[in-house]
């Protein structure tokens, strides 16, 4: 207001370029000052947006075990691989070696080979499970992981598997951790299989993780909250 009265007072020619110039000032200085103000809360929301999708995303991950027909496309199982090769590991050692089958004849074949074994009569053979499509609890893709082993091995296998599950359900993928099926795929009578996947000299396979879009959607598992403690 200041301003504006001692330029309305004095009418040159020198005056009028002296307020146009400081009205650019200001407004510029306006505009700056608007756009900062506009960043700053955008770089407020966007981080807090961030955190809050990515705890959502950790804490809504289920294990799924009943799959669509279809297996995950490349370019995501890519992006699922590569952020599991980025987990944090021992000394970077990255003691593992992955392989990814979605190959119908050999996840059906190593079935129908697990499933002959299979006492008939027994209460948990699932092909008493009108959903059971394959021993990988149903899932259409599988990542082998083997690890080398070693004093930090099989937790940096732990921690690439965590960050490929995470990863896969942010795209919307289900997934399913599983060690069960190993002792069956290590036995002679899978051998084919298991060379099949090529795994170099001196790994030894430690899981297989099933990915697929769900075709269910459970509830968390309860958690057992009183083994946290905070130590004062
Ligand atoms: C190391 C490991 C081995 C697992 N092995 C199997 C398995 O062989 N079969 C299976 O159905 N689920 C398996 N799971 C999945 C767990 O049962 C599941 O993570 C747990 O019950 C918690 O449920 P949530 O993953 O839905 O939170 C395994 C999980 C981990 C981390």
């Amino acid at each position: 207001m200041k301003i504006y009265m001692i330029f309305t007072k004095k009418n040159s020619r020198n005056n009028m370029i002296k307020k146009a110039k400081l009205l650019c000032l200001l407004g510029l200085g306006f505009l700056m000052l608007n756009s900062c103000t506009e960043q700053n809360s955008k770089t407020i929301s966007t981080e807090i947006n961030k955190e809050q999708i990515i705890v959502e995303n950790l804490m809504t991950r289920r294990s799924v075990r009943a799959y669509k027909d279809e297996p995950v496309p490349q370019d995501i199982m890519n992006v699922i691989l590569e952020c599991g090769v980025y987990a944090p590991n021992g000394m970077n050692k990255q003691p593992w070696e992955i392989r990814v089958v979605d190959n119908k004849d050999y996840i059906n074949g190593i079935t129908d080979l697990y499933l002959s074994d299979m006492d008939e009569d027994h209460p948990r053979n699932p092909k008493k499970d009108p959903n059971f499509r394959n021993m990988f609890r149903n899932a259409p893709t599988v990542v082998f992981i083997a690890m080398e082993p070693g004093l930090c091995s099989q937790v940096d296998c732990g921690l690439l598997a965590g960050n490929m599950v995470n990863a896969a359900w942010a795209y919307g993928i289900g997934s399913c951790i599983q060690m069960a099926p190993v002792q069956f795929m290590k036995s002679e009578k899978a051998k084919d299989y298991l060379d099949k996947l090529s795994f170099s000299e001196g790994y030894e396979l430690l899981m297989a993780i099933g990915f697929g879009y769900p075709d269910e959607h459970p509830q968390a598992k309860p958690r057992i909250k009183e083994k946290i403690k905070f130590i004062d």
